[in-house]
């Protein structure tokens, strides 16, 4: 790269994951609306079961620097908090079923857990210079994008009450997002657990470490 040159941007977005084996759950309900949508004409983009998620906070393009600095101020401030459950629970359309653009299963929050962590992850990024969300959270997983057609309420209908699971979050992660003409590929840039260790500390020790600056001082007594 020359000095002239900016470096490349990454697409970037905070999410939370499910349990496995409640995403599996997902992925076989997904898998019968996919043989229901085909007999009834309407044509969604599916989203493959390892790329189902919850989004905390979009990002969007971004310098490549900010990754660290998320790591810091994102890792430090889920670090000092416990895991805690949700729960998936029925499917549902954006804006409605019978103009459905996205298709969803939503998520239940019985502690509070996940709100609260959505809306200081939208403040610490404030922090950062992103934009405050201005619309309320509405916590689901996007399960399919509605490409053509019409009738996604037959399709969810069999799946509007169904329990998917509990899954317990003990994680943050800072996806990048790549299109690709087979779809997005999301890669985990950094994984911020809950319940850990000041994330900044750590992070700065082991750049030293790599740096082979790694004499820390003797325990004292
Ligand atoms: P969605 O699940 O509500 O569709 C990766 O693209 C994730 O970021 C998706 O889960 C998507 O949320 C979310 N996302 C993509 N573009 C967005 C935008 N412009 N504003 C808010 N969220 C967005």
């Amino acid at each position: 790269m020359t000095d002239t040159e900016e470096p490349k941007k990454l697409r970037l977005f905070l999410a939370v994951n499910l349990s496995v084996a409640t995403t599996r759950k997902i992925a076989d309900a997904i898998a019968d609306m996919r043989r229901a949508a085909g007999g009834a004409g309407l044509r969604v983009a599916w989203v493959p079961p390892p790329n189902l998620h919850l989004t905390l906070k979009f990002l969007g393009w971004s310098n490549p620097e900010i990754v660290d600095a998320v790591g810091d101020v994102v890792g430090d401030g889920v670090g000092g908090r416990k895991a805690f459950e949700v729960e998936a629970r029925g499917a549902g359309a954006f804006p409605t079923e019978h103009s459905a653009r996205v298709l969803w299963v939503g998520l239940g929050d019985p502690t509070g857990g996940l709100a609260k962590l959505a809306a200081d992850v939208d403040g610490w990024m404030a922090k950062l210079g992103y934009a405050k969300e201005t619309r309320p959270f509405s916590p689901h997983v996007t399960i399919g994008r509605v490409k053509e057609g019409r009738g996604a309420e037959t399709i969810l209908a069999p799946h509007k009450q169904t329990l998917f699971g509990t899954s317990l979050i003990r994680e943050v992660v800072l996806y990048e997002s790549r299109m690709k003409a087979s779809g997005s590929e999301y890669t985990a840039r950094l994984r911020l657990p809950l319940d850990a260790p000041p994330f900044k500390a750590e992070r700065q020790a082991r750049e030293s470490a790599e740096a082979g600056d790694d004499e820390s001082p003797e325990p004292s007594g």
